[in-house]
């Protein structure tokens, strides 16, 4: 199997097709433990981590601190350190590695995360940044294997959901072939140039998807990063490619995901991201036109699928909009994954934190 012991993820881009997928089977190994053991483990006796968060995080602080905890390992949560204030990034990355055998960090600046990695000795997951989110993606692609593999939430494929049943015990998940999301098509609708985005677009690339960029031309990904997958893309039998067109891009689509329309550190374009994405709203207009009856949404979340918080009330009065990316009747429908998509948020960092930190794996 591959070895992964004190390798870092900054992007996602420096994992092989193989590595991701034997992530993907550890972290489905664990989430079965997990729900069928009584007991914490122990693959990370010993170990402490650190996690440092610039910005703000449910899911992903609290799937490492579980995911730490569930097999013996401390954490301490991190913020309001002196990092980039009075103390250079490569300094409290030398601190850091002394204390820690690795660090999660959040933050805008992809270069802060290298910065971290290349100085503290120790391994450093990416969090998020403004450029990638890879953890979310590990989660996402667990998500949708589940998903090929057992059907809708129902199990129409023949097998119980073990990502929605939870009255059964769910069954040792099976082996699987390293072709499994071979010439799937996943369409990703809105800010297309945002970190979730960019790093589903690496994941697709590499594992032989068909990965469609949905959004007026203005928000579709340019540079480097999309040549380069275009390129991976040819390798695997995949392809990458942009659309402004909603009905030719979705059909035939298995997964519809979308992002918030204004992520964060972005909130002085709430304006005219609105003006530029209301007409890529996910709506059941949108799911109908895949012509996929098992199609399923997927959202990293936090999502304004309704507009009841503090921010989304504003943007109601100001815009007159009930809901921004997603309808309330798309995000509460049969077609809707994404509370499963949030516990394997969980699950798929308790993966990487075994490949890249345990001795005894
Ligand atoms: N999806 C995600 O990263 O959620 P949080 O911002 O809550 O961590
Ligand atoms: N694109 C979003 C993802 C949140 C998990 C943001 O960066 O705010």
């Amino acid at each position: 199997r591959p070895q992964l012991k004190g390798r870092h993820l900054l992007t996602l881009k420096e994992f092989t097709a193989e590595e991701i997928l034997y992530l993907l089977d550890l972290s489905a190994a664990l989430k079965h433990k997990k729900k069928t053991g009584k007991e914490r483990g122990d693959l990370l006796a010993n170990k402490n981590i650190c996690l440092v968060f610039e910005k703000d995080s449910t899911r992903t602080r609290c799937a490492f601190e579980v995911a730490a905890y569930d097999e013996g390992c401390m954490t301490t949560y991190l913020q309001g350190s002196h990092t980039g204030k009075k103390e250079s990034i490569e300094d409290t990355a030398k601190v850091l590695g002394r204390y820690y055998d690795g660090i999660e960090f959040r933050g805008a600046l992809q270069s802060v995360c290298e910065t971290l990695a290349q100085h503290s000795g120790v391994p450093v997951w990416n969090g998020l940044t403004d450029a990638f989110h890879p953890t979310q993606i590990l989660a996402d692609l667990l998500t949708i294997q589940e998903h090929l593999l057992y059907g809708n939430k129902k199990g129409t494929a023949g097998l119980p959901n073990p990502a929605t049943n939870a009255s059964a015990p769910p069954p040792p998940p099976p082996q699987l072939p390293a072709d499994r999301f071979k010439g799937v098509k996943l369409v990703f609708v809105g800010d297309t140039r945002n970190n979730v985005a960019i790093s589903l677009m690496i994941a697709a690339a590499k594992l032989g998807m068909h990965y469609v960029a949905l959004a007026p031309e203005s928000l579709w990904p340019k540079g480097d990063v999309l040549t380069h997958m275009q390129e991976a893309a040819k390798a695997t039998g995949g392809t990458i490619s942009c659309s402004a067109d909603v009905a030719s891009a979705v059909k035939g689509a298995k997964i519809i995901y979308t992002d918030v329309w204004v992520s964060m550190g972005e909130e002085a374009l709430w304006e005219e991201r609105i003006q530029q994405l209301r007409a890529y709203q996910v709506n059941m207009d949108m799911i109908k036109a895949t012509d996929e009856a098992d199609v399923i949404f997927m959202h990293c979340l936090p999502s304004f699928h309704d507009l009841q918080t503090v921010v989304g009330r504003q943007v109601r009065d100001k815009y007159g909009l009930e809901s921004m990316e997603v309808t309330d009747e798309v995000f509460r429908s049969e077609h809707s994954v994404v509370f499963d998509e949030a516990e394997n948020r969980m699950h798929t960092i308790k993966g990487i934190l075994v490949a890249t930190m345990s001795d005894k794996f």
